[in-house]
């Protein structure tokens, strides 16, 4: 059986989740591979007989740019296609999937395991951001990897095992979700880099949405952010400001951030 693993990943969690689910289904013998959408993978010139999605949490929903992907990418399948989603978010509150449920059944894809990993928070510009030790996170990733193995075994033995919100519940997180996200890409306005920036780029190059630039050295903002935080964590200065103030990043190493 061949398996195909597609996620984003704005800050790693979710890259960290998507590698150990693949190497969990490796060892029950399943040949898999993992790729992050930023790979621009052509599906068509792919086989596979299930599907793995990951995404973080976004405002208590899926980021934007992952459905559009999804839209955009994945081709109607002749056969029914056994897939898994799952999301990695701050906190074991579970999200509402229906919607990503519903564009994948009408490709084919039938959805029979659905999760939610919690994880380090990467929303250190949020309001709520509590600053976190290396210990919180290394027990934040234990305890999420604990999980992992059932539900692979879950999913391998065609076991359904979904986390459900009420529709009450789904629609008090659309209207968060359409509200936070309503002025998303006028964020690039409150992004700027302090003078600890010593222009090496790394943010430019690693930016999803190619929304920064170096113009001759001095690095710009555009108005594409998608808010995935991965500058802020990233930036070896942490010289990027944000509504002018400097933010903590959560991890410590950059490796765990970007590579
Ligand atoms: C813009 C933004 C909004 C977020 N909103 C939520 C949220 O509503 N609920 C939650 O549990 N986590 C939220 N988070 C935290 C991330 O979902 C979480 O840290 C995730 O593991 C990040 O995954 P990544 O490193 O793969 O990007 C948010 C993070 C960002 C950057
Ligand atoms: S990653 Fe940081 S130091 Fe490097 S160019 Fe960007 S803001 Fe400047
Ligand atoms: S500029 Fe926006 S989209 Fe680009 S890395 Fe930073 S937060 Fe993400």
């Amino acid at each position: 059986m061949k398996g195909i693993i597609l996620y984003f990943s704005g800050t790693g969690n979710t890259k960290f989740i998507a590698n150990k689910i693949e190497e969990e289904f490796t060892k029950n013998g399943c040949e898999i591979e993992t790729h992050s959408i930023e790979e621009k993978l052509d599906l068509q010139n792919i086989s596979y007989d299930f599907l793995i999605l990951g995404f973080p949490k976004y405002f208590e929903y899926i980021p934007h740019n992952f459905i559009e992907y999804l839209k955009d990418n994945l081709y109607y399948s002749s056969k029914e296609i056994k897939t898994m989603i799952f999301s990695t978010g701050k906190d074991k509150m579970k999200i509402y999937f229906h919607e990503l449920e519903k564009i994948l059944l009408e490709k084919n894809y039938k959805v029979i395991v659905t999760k939610n990993f919690q994880m380090p928070d990467s929303f250190t510009l949020g309001k709520g951001y509590k600053k976190v030790t290396r210990k919180d996170i290394r027990e934040i990733y234990d305890s999420s990897l604990a999980d992992i193995k059932d539900i692979v075994l879950n999913f391998l033995i065609d076991n359904t095992i979904k986390e459900e919100v009420s529709d009450i519940t789904a629609s008090i997180y659309k209207t968060i979700y359409k509200f936070k996200t309503r002025d998303l890409y006028k964020n690039s306005l409150n992004f700027s880099v302090s003078s600890n920036c010593d222009k090496c780029n790394l943010c430019v190059n690693v930016c999803p949405t190619k929304n920064i630039e170096n113009i001759n050295s001095y690095i710009k903002f555009r108005d594409n952010c998608i808010m995935c935080c991965r500058c802020v964590n990233a930036c070896p200065k942490n010289a990027i400001l944000y509504k002018e103030k400097e933010h903590t990043q959560y991890k410590e190493n950059i490796d765990l951030v970007v590579s």
